[in-house]
């Protein structure tokens, strides 16, 4: 994973854990309305896919345990990992492209119902995404997958040449050769494997997408209603789609690119297609990023334009994320295909205690901020969820005292340990297994593997635990036993 230039470990911070009655007074601990359902608290554990469903995109019984054990800690709310609103292959994402994947989804919701005893609520994240393909050998690229058109066989000095001549021209180059007669998009291909973007208007799907995604998305909210979610989250952040409508990298000249107004334009049209569909009471949000990072896109201004859109438009939520683009991803292996959270704008998204010194804690929470002021100031208290190194409870309760955030997510932490909720609510945040930020899980989701702790490894496994194919790794965080511990501090 990408670092800081002079990055240096940083140590974990020293916390002192609440007592349960600081806690039950805290804000974070504190109920909120959102939409038409309302949080017993401000935690929240936002979406992180741990690639356990089938290859056609169902529910797995190891789904439904992973929600299972993240509702045992009785967060206010979980977001269930992206999923695929199209129904098309898409490997082992999650899916909701058609009416039979609602009987597993629903599942998915009873358990997180039996789990928290009715106190925390779910909502689904949905995702849709463009085609990305495996980076191929130089070889296989310049004579099977690269286009020969007229400028490049003129770069080459073999204009009305056939392409067979062309690309035995290309096969002798070196990559420095390469990179000068090749166009910028084709390099790219040859260094990164093929990536389509929303501006790639000259192909009929993406110049359509406008007029499909709306319906997409509202079909894929119906369901989740009809499965029990509480809400739905729409997936406008990092590397995908919709994000990618937002950023200023969209120079799309169909109204959907260029100026904010003209690339908020698709986003809100989902929107109103997915609230029409599910109705004025049903939670709906958006999560969108505070700072694409990468060069040329968007900024925080163009955020806290977006947030006080969504929000006039009545969307119920906000959830802010940074970064994780693919413009900066690190080129991948022959074989494999770019990763978008292996450049700066990864690191953004998901910090690692290999840092510079501002550390890895809260790097999203000033930008986070204005965009709830933004929203303030256009006259709106649509809810604003922060998240990004979220590690104790006085971390998060001067977030939500200090008006950056209305609801404070956390990701990794919640993953190190599903319990920490609850435990800091009983006043046994001494007992908090703390995550040391270090991206073990995040390895392991680049590399499509099952999503584990690091720390769930350090108990023996026990016989009848669900482990990893190769019986290495626990499936679910180890369970808490509160006999073994001290008295809470009251
Ligand atoms: C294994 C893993 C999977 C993730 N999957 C998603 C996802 O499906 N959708 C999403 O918006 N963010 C995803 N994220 C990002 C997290 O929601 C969160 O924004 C990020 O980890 C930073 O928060 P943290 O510091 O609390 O971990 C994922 C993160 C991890 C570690
Ligand atoms: S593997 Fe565990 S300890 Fe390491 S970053 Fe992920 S959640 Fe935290």
């Amino acid at each position: 994973m990408w670092k800081p230039p002079n990055s240096r470990k940083i140590k974990l911070p020293v916390v002192d854990w609440p007592s349960a009655s600081t806690a039950r007074q805290s804000l974070w601990f504190s109920p909120l309305e959102l939409g038409g359902c309302k949080l017993e608290q401000r935690t929240w554990v936002p979406a992180m896919v741990p690639w356990r469903a089938t290859d056609q995109g169902e529910v797995t019984p190891a789904v439904i345990d992973w929600y299972r054990r993240f509702a045992a800690g009785q967060p206010g709310a979980i977001v269930v990992e992206a999923t695929g609103i199209r129904d098309v292959p898409s490997g082992p994402l999650l899916r909701i492209g058609h009416q039979r994947y609602v009987e597993g989804l629903t599942q998915v919701v009873q358990a997180v119902r039996e789990a928290s005893g009715g106190r925390t609520r779910l909502f689904i994240q949905l995702i849709d995404f463009l085609a990305i393909r495996r980076r191929v050998e130089a070889v296989k690229f310049l004579t099977r997958f690269l286009t020969i058109d007229d400028p490049l066989r003129e770069r080459l000095g073999l204009a009305g040449e056939s392409s067979d001549r062309a690309r035995e021209a290309l096969l002798r180059m070196n990559e420095e050769r390469l990179a000068e007669v090749l166009s910028p998009r084709a390099l790219e291909e040859l260094r990164q494997g093929y990536r389509e973007r929303v501006t790639d208007v000259d192909l009929a799907h993406i110049r359509e997408l406008p007029q499909q995604l709306p319906k997409l998305f509202a079909d894929a909210a119906a369901r989740a209603k009809l499965a029990g979610f509480d809400g739905v989250e729409l997936h406008y952040a990092h590397a995908y789609t919709m994000s990618s409508f937002l950023s200023a990298l969209n120079t799309r000249e169909d109204g959907y690119g260029g100026p904010r107004e003209q690339r908020i334009r698709l986003p809100l049209e989902v929107y109103q297609a997915v609230r029409d569909s599910v109705g004025g009471d049903y939670t709906v949000g958006a999560r969108f990023l505070t700072d694409d990072i990468v060069a040329g896109g968007s900024r925080v201004e163009d955020a806290c334009y977006f947030g006080a859109r969504f929000a006039e438009a009545g969307m119920d939520f906000l959830s802010l994320s940074r970064g994780g683009r693919f413009e900066d991803a690190k080129q991948p292996k022959v074989g494999q295909a770019a990763y978008p959270y292996t450049g700066r704008s990864g690191y953004e998204c998901m910090p690692s205690v290999y840092s510079d010194e501002r550390g890895p804690f809260g790097r999203n929470i000033a930008d986070t901020a204005k965009v709830r002021q933004a929203v303030r100031s256009a006259g709106f208290e649509t809810p604003v969820v922060a998240c990004g190194g979220i590690h104790s409870f006085d971390q998060a309760e001067a977030i939500l005292r200090a008006g950056q955030a209305d609801v404070v997510a956390a990701a990794r932490q919640s993953l190190a340990d599903p319990d920490w909720f609850l435990k800091v609510r009983e006043g046994r945040g001494s007992e908090v297994r703390r995550c040391e930020f270090t991206n073990y899980c995040e390895a392991l989701d680049q590399m499509h593997k099952a999503v584990t702790c690091k720390l769930w490894d350090h108990h023996d496994l026990t016989e009848d635990e669900p482990r990893t194919a190769d019986g290495r790794r626990r499936l679910v965080a180890p369970a808490w036993r509160r006999e073994d511990v001290a008295t809470p501090r009251a």
